[in-house]
């Protein structure tokens, strides 16, 4: 998708979507939400089923160990808002959600997205994030057949496929050269090229954005933040990897969120935009601010849990540096993170201490049992 040739243009004339190629809200329309039961995706479907009740939401989700409806509890019951569990690999099932529901924008986010899985298990990753990715492209233009008036297939990526950055300073901008080191952000990688060879080759009204690290509420609880929350919770170890000195910019979930929709809407056909916070942490930084405040809220005295505290060996391939340039998404459509990271932070800390079900139902086993029952086994 290079930024000069723009063949197609999503837009179907109704002036909403600022001209731009973005899709255009009007009512009536069906938007295929992938990976909607997990941390983003649920945070992405609440936001989409309360903010446009004229818009049928389809969130399509296989339910895998990261997948959980009990994020989506507060809008199951809503009326434009459909859940279908099926598997983005699986062609003839997706192909048929397309017809029922008459699709007409994708905003893709299933995906195996921990890159420690992906070291152990790296053929999962393959599958989901690149055949499942295919197999979504290859069912959107069988299903819209060259129609791409009112389009778009929009794909979200993360800022792992750009590699690692040292300590210059440097940022990841959207001609930064792929350079994916794990797994996770090879299979990313790949299905980026997918989504933009769509475009090239079959003129696909599609956009890809690269994000940075989230967080939030809804987190599974293997990713850093809401993993540390739990454990100093129960008073059990924080395994920094290596040192500490791995550096990530964090952005909070609702504000990827809002940058998705805006993007979305109003964003030009065959581009690339990066999503980031400008909010670089070292790791050992972050985790001292996380005991500092998860300790202060639990009632405990300063220094409490700093004990727990362990630096255990490397995650392979480390990407030392993740830091985003987002100036693109701002200049064009003026998004900027709404949070101060200290805010977010404390907001998201209370959030898992005051929804500490949530977290048992997950850690204990009892979500797996509830899913058994209502869907068989995964
Ligand atoms: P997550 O692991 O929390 O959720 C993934 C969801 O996809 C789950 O609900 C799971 O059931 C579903 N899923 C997995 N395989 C599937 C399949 N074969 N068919 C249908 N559904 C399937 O992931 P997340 O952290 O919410 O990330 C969502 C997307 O955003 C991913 O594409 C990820 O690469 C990207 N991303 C994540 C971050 C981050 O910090 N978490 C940052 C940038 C980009
Ligand atoms: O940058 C975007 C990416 O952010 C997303 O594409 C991924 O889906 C998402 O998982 C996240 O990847 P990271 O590997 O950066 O996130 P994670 O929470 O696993 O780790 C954050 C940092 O903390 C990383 O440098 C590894 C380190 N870490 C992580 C865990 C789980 C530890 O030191 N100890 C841990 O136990």
């Amino acid at each position: 998708m290079s930024d000069k040739v723009e063949k197609t243009d999503s837009s179907c004339g109704c002036g909403e979507a600022g001209g731009s190629g973005g899709f255009c809200k009007k009512a009536g329309r069906n938007v295929l939400i992938t990976g909607g039961a997990g941390f983003i995706g649920s945070n992405l479907v609440r936001l989409f089923v309360n903010k446009y009740p004229e818009y049928r939401i389809v969130n399509f989700d296989k339910l895998t160990y990261a997948g959980n409806l009990a994020n989506l509890k507060d809008v199951e019951d809503k009326p434009n808002y459909v859940f279908v569990k099926g598997d983005i690999c699986d062609f003839g099932k997706v192909l048929s959600v397309f017809r029922e529901y008459s699709i007409d924008g994708v905003i893709h986010l299933a995906a195996e997205s921990h890159v420690d899985r992906s070291i152990k298990d790296p053929f999962v990753f393959a599958r989901t994030n690149v055949m499942g990715t295919l197999t979504l492209l290859q069912a959107a233009k069988e299903c819209w057949n060259g129609e791409w008036e009112g389009k778009m297939f929009y794909h979200i990526s993360t800022d792992e496929v750009y590699g690692s950055l040292g300590f210059d300073g440097t940022l990841f901008t959207e001609n930064t050269k792929y350079a994916p080191h794990s797994p996770y952000s090879a299979s990313k990688a790949s299905s980026d090229h997918f989504v933009r060879a769509f475009h090239d080759t079959y003129g696909m009204p599609s956009i890809v954005t690269n994000c940075s690290n989230n967080y939030g509420p809804y987190q599974f609880p293997e990713k850093l933040i809401p993993l540390f929350i739990n454990n100093i919770r129960y008073g059990r170890p924080l395994p920094v990897y290596g040192k500490g000195e791995n550096v990530r910019d964090w952005l909070y979930v609702e504000d990827h969120a809002r940058a998705i929709d805006l993007i979305f809407h109003k964003g030009r056909a065959a581009q690339t935009y990066n999503i980031g916070g400008f909010n670089e942490w070292k790791n050992i930084d972050l985790v001292r601010l996380l005991v500092r405040v998860t300790d202060r809220l639990l009632g405990n005295p300063e220094g409490f849990s700093d004990k727990l505290i362990t630096f255990v060996t490397d995650r392979a391939g480390h990407d030392l540096r993740y830091a985003i340039d987002s100036s693109k998404l701002k200049n064009e459509l003026g998004w900027t993170p709404s949070l101060d990271f200290k805010a977010g932070l404390e907001k998201t800390v209370k959030w898992y201490l005051d929804n500490q079900q949530w977290m048992d139902n997950i850690t204990s086993g009892d979500y797996e049992r509830y899913y058994e029952e209502m869907y068989g086994r995964r």
